[in-house]
């Protein structure tokens, strides 16, 4: 099978069947979606996003119950309790830890990597990726823009020319961000990409705990409907975030207006302006994902939305990709030599 030269090095680095990965999701990778994801064959990633750490323990404790396959945990390095998760990581000698959010430091790296963890970081700018190589990243996960939840600003077809042409060689490489198809996943792997990383897709499957209504809103999206949150003035800084348009956004914009007349007239301190901006969007993920608050909450998901046309459960999702993988790899040799 041609998929054997192509998946050999994430399926050794990552020990699974296939190097589809379901990237974290806050709030909705808990153990049932991230076992589902390892039992078919796939790779699943706990969450860690703002648990507190007895909780994240919890959780781990439970997806070792629902799968002996393995899978990774994700800690978003600006998170409350960061230092907290990462010393439970290190302590139960997990074999795989993410670093997100901003990135970490050299020396949690290596905290991660002498517990015996392979260490995965992202990376969303070249920069941030020989940053990572330097510190000791073991493998590296290039996102574009295209992603939902928290984005860069480089587009997943620039960095693969800035980053995975250049260092894949040397460090295996995951892709993700702006991926719905096994056609394309096909022909990111014949680029030289470990494997494939997404999120929307699986968002919307059976076993993920993401609320009908918000399931529905991204079924329903096309692709220009994920926006990523817009900053107006460097005076206050906003976390770019892709989400599907809703309310919030529009009171968001106003918001940062008002903020900004005030800042000229001197009304209002640069701290509470800020304040003000960061404590917006606070609780809205789990709104929506739990909550269901599909106006004010806010619905994280990438621009593949368009791609997503209907609920299928996890192993649906990974036997189509690998189906459709396969398919184009034998078309793309059928195309090179005939
Ligand atoms: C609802 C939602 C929450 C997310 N939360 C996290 C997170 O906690 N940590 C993380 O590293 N990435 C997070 N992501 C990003 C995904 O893990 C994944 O990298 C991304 O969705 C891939 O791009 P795609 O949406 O185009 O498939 C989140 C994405 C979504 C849609």
């Amino acid at each position: 099978m041609i998929r054997n030269k192509f998946f050999k090095t994430g399926k050794e680095f990552l020990g699974v069947e296939f190097p589809i990965i379901c990237g974290a999701m806050t709030w909705v990778s808990g153990p049932q979606l991230v076992s589902a994801v390892s039992n078919a064959g796939g790779f699943g990633v706990l969450a860690g996003g703002n648990a507190p750490v007895e909780i994240l323990k919890e959780q781990i404790l439970e997806t070792q119950k629902l799968t002996n396959k393995p899978f990774g945990v994700n800690l978003i390095t600006i998170a409350p309790n960061y230092s907290g998760q990462l010393e439970l990581i290190a302590e139960m000698n997990l074999p795989f830890v993410i670093f997100a959010g901003s990135f970490p430091k050299k020396k949690e790296v290596q905290i991660a990597k002498e517990s015996g963890a392979k260490v995965l970081c992202f990376a969303s700018t070249k920069s941030i990726a020989d940053t990572m190589i330097r510190y000791g990243a073991d493998a590296l996960i290039l996102e574009g823009m295209e992603a939902g939840g928290h984005v860069g600003h480089v587009t997943t077809v620039v960095l693969l020319q800035q980053v995975l042409f250049e260092v894949s060689h040397h460090i295996p490489v995951f892709v993700g961000g702006g991926i719905g198809t096994g056609k394309l996943s096909a022909h990111l792997l014949m680029m030289g990409a470990a494997g494939i990383q997404l999120g929307t897709r699986f968002a919307v499957a059976k076993e993920s705990q993401v609320h009908p209504k918000f399931k529905e809103k991204i079924i329903k999206a096309n692709a220009r409907d994920a926006v990523s949150t817009p900053q107006f003035d460097s005076r206050l800084p906003v976390v770019a975030v892709r989400a599907i348009h809703n309310k919030s956004h529009d009171e968001f914009s106003k918001l940062q207006f008002n903020l900004l007349r005030q800042l000229d007239k001197n009304e209002i301190s640069r701290y509470e302006a800020q304040m003000q901006v960061e404590n917006f969007w606070v609780g809205s993920l789990k709104n929506a994902v739990i909550n269901g608050d599909i106006e004010h909450g806010s619905l994280m998901a990438g621009q593949t939305a368009g791609l997503v046309t209907k609920e299928q459960s996890v192993r649906e999702i990974i036997e189509e990709m690998i189906d459709d993988i396969e398919k184009e790899f034998k078309d793309t040799k059928e195309k090179l030599f005939f």
